[in-house]
C-alpha cells in the first residue's frame, strides 16, 4: 500500500507514505489514497488526532514528475488536483507532519497542510518546482508566504533551494525540531497528549485559527468569542473545570 494506517494509540491515526523506490513522490495513486485516508477519518469519532510521516530518509519529495513530464495542461485541469488537497486542507482533526529527510515541492505543501510540524535535525524543506519548469501547485504560493513572510518564501521558491531544519524552525515554518531518531516518537507523544484533550475544543481553536486567518481582526475575535461561548454547552468543558477545582484527571467524551 502506498499509504499505511495504523491506529497507535487511543485516538491517533498514523498516515505513513509508502513509495520508498521513487522516495515517496506523489503519484495520483498516492494522493488518491491520502484523500481517501482523510475524508473517512473525519468521520470516525474513533480518531482525534493524526500523525502523518514519511520514512526516516524522505517525508516526500514532491508531485511525481515522471507522471507529469509529457502531461498537457489540459490533461494536468482533468486530473482536478484540488479534489485530492481538499480533504487534508478541511480536515477537522489535528494533523501534526513527523518529517525526517527531505520534504520538497509537494512535499513540502503536504507539510504545511499539517497544523503542527515536528522535524528531525536532518531534515529539509524545499520548493524546487522552479527548477523542473513549473510553480508550486499544492498551496506553497500561499501558506508559505503566510508560514514565513514575502521575502523568505520568495527566496524559496525562485531559486528552490531547500532550506534546513534549524533555518525552517528559525522562520516559523516547523514547530519543533529534536534529533533524527526521535521524530516520530515525538510526534506521536503529541499526538498522544492531544488526542486526551477535549475534541469539541480542538476543533473550535483549528476552526477558528484558519477561519480568522485571512479576515479581518474584528472579524476573527468575533468567531473566537461566539466558538468560545458555544463550548460552554459542552460535557467536556464542565468536566475539565469541575476536574480541576476537584483536583482530579478530566476525562473528555466529546459531549
Ligand atoms: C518522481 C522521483 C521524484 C519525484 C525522486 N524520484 N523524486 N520520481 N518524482 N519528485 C525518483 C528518482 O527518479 C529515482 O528513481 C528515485 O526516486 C531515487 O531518486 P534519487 O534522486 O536517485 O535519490 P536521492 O539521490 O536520494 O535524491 C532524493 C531527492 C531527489 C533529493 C528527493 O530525488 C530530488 O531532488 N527529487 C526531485 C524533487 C523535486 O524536484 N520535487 C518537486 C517536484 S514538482 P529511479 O527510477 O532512478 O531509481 C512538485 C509540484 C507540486 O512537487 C505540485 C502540487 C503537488
Amino acid at each position: 500500500m502506498v499509504v499505511q494506517t495504523e491506529t497507535v494509540a487511543d485516538g491517533v491515526l498514523l498516515v505513513r507514505l509508502n513509495r520508498p523506490d521513487a522516495r515517496n513522490a506523489l503519484n495520483m495513486e498516492l494522493r488518491t489514497r491520502l484523500a481517501e485516508v482523510f475524508l473517512a477519518l473525519a468521520d470516525d469519532p474513533a480518531v482525534r488526532c493524526v500523525v502523518v510521516t514519511g520514512s526516516p530518509k524522505v517525508f516526500a519529495a514532491g508531485a511525481d514528475i515522471k507522471e507529469m513530464a509529457e502531461s498537457g495542461a489540459i490533461e494536468m485541469m482533468g486530473r482536478r488536483i484540488l479534489r485530492l488537497w481538499k480533504p487534508l486542507a478541511d480536515c477537522p482533526k489535528p494533523v501534526i507532519a513527523a518529517v525526517n529527510g527531505v520534504a520538497l515541492g509537494g512535499g513540502c505543501e503536504l507539510a504545511m497542510h499539517a497544523d503542527i510540524i515536528v522535524a528531525g535535525e536532518g531534515a529539509r524543506f524545499g520548493q524546487p518546482e522552479v527548477k523542473v519548469g513549473i510553480m508550486p501547485g499544492g498551496g506553497a504560493t500561499q501558506r508559505l508566504v503566510r508560514a514565513v513572510g514575502v521575502y523568505r518564501a520568495m527566496r524559496m521558491m525562485l531559486t528552490g533551494e531547500p532550506v534546513t531544519a534549524a533555518e525552517a524552525l528559525s522562520m516559523g515554518l516547523v514547530s519543533e525540531v529534536v534529533a533524527d531518531d526521535t521524530v516520530l516518537d515525538r510526534a506521536l507523544e503529541m499526538a498522544r497528549a492531544i488526542a486526551a484533550m477535549p475534541p469539541l475544543a480542538v476543533q473550535q481553536i483549528k476552526e477558528t485559527v484558519y477561519a480568522g486567518l485571512d479576515g479581518s481582526l474584528a472579524g476573527g475575535l468575533l468567531l473566537e468569542r461566539k466558538a468560545f461561548e458555544i463550548l460552554f454547552a459542552s460535557a467536556d468543558q464542565k468536566e475539565g473545570m469541575r476536574a480541576f477545582i476537584e483536583k482530579r484527571s478530566p476525562t473528555f467524551e466529546g459531549k
